[in-house]
């Protein structure tokens, strides 16, 4: 039977970043792929910042071998940060403190082995505890038209409670490389999600509302993915569990409308690097006038 759960903060964000990001050798064997830059920051950085921006206050790194210059990443530099005051540059001290996580605020545990997405969310249970949680895959590099995509989730999540998932419309004809949602009554300012399946046949696909990477789950997962089969690709799949947790308690959608761009390819890693340069002042013009030059317009 299907239960409300008790809307309980969500204090806490998984970023899963153990994965070996094969799509991008040779450049990913000694550099993590979430630490590949669009435009100027690493790709795991747009991810944490939407976290922040939602109000999140722990951020919990699941990591692997090859992955310690995340943590690197997140640290404080002070003979940089002593560099920059000597000279003067307090533009770029800003722009480390304001990408910068308090003291205490992070946390990294290490997957071992990459066994798949929902090995790598078990791996946080200590650390996330008895909370609901949110799941951030940072490939999945977000330009929202106004509040980021998790602030959303928030929202419908203080109006529902349960688990929420972000979907985004894509191409019918795309389905198949997704997991979409079947799309039920209008709640709390997003939808009951009234099924879900992992990439269907485009003839038999529910609707074209894709799981775009953003999640509030219950921690009752962690159960279900420690009793878990691998499923596609041999790998633990995240979906399973969820599908599994939806016969027990609630699941909500929550449809994002702006732009979401798969850094984990590489196409959609090159259109994030266009999209956010051309945006921005430093870059905008500049940029706008080579990619015309480019493409001869
Ligand atoms: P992906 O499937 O996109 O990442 O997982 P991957 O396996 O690194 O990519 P390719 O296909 O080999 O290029 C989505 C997110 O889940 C993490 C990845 O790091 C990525 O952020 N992940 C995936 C893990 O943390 N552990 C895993 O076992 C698998």
């Amino acid at each position: 039977m299907v239960s409300s759960c008790p809307k309980r903060p969500v204090r806490k964000a998984v970023f899963p970043v153990a994965g070996l990001g094969t799509r991008f050798l040779p450049a990913s064997k000694a550099v993590p792929k979430e630490m590949l830059t669009v435009v100027d920051m690493p790709v795991i950085q747009y991810a944490v910042n939407e976290a922040r921006e939602a109000g999140i206050e722990h951020f919990v790194f699941v990591t692997g071998r090859n992955k310690g210059v995340i943590e690197d990443h997140f640290d404080l530099q002070p003979e940089l940060v002593g560099m920059l005051a000597s000279r003067n540059k307090s533009d770029m001290l800003e722009v480390l403190s304001k990408n910068q996580p308090e003291a205490g605020r992070t946390s990294f545990t290490r997957q071992q082995e990459p066994l798949g997405l929902g090995h790598a969310v078990w791996c946080a249970r200590d650390i996330v505890g008895d909370e609901p949680f949110a799941l951030l895959l940072p490939d999945m590099v977000m330009k929202a038209k106004n509040e980021g995509c998790l602030s959303s989730l928030m929202e419908v999540y203080n109006n529902t409670g349960g688990n929420i998932i972000a979907v985004e419309e894509c191409d019918p004809k795309d389905v198949s490389s997704y997991g979409v949602v079947v799309l039920g009554e209008e709640q709390g300012g997003g939808f009951a999600i009234n099924g879900m399946v992992e990439k269907p046949a485009v003839e038999d696909a529910p609707s074209n509302l894709m799981i775009n990477g953003r999640y509030i789950l219950q921690p009752e997962i962690f159960k279900l993915l420690e009793n878990q089969e691998t499923g596609a690709g041999g790998e633990i799949q995240i979906t399973d569990a969820m599908l599994r947790l939806a016969k027990m308690q609630e699941f909500f959608g929550y449809t994002f409308t702006g732009s979401t761009y798969d850094c984990g390819s590489k196409e959609g890693f090159i259109a994030a690097n266009v999209s956010f340069a051309l945006d921005r002042d430093d870059t905008g013009p500049v940029v706008r006038k080579l990619v015309a030059e480019l493409l001869g317009i």
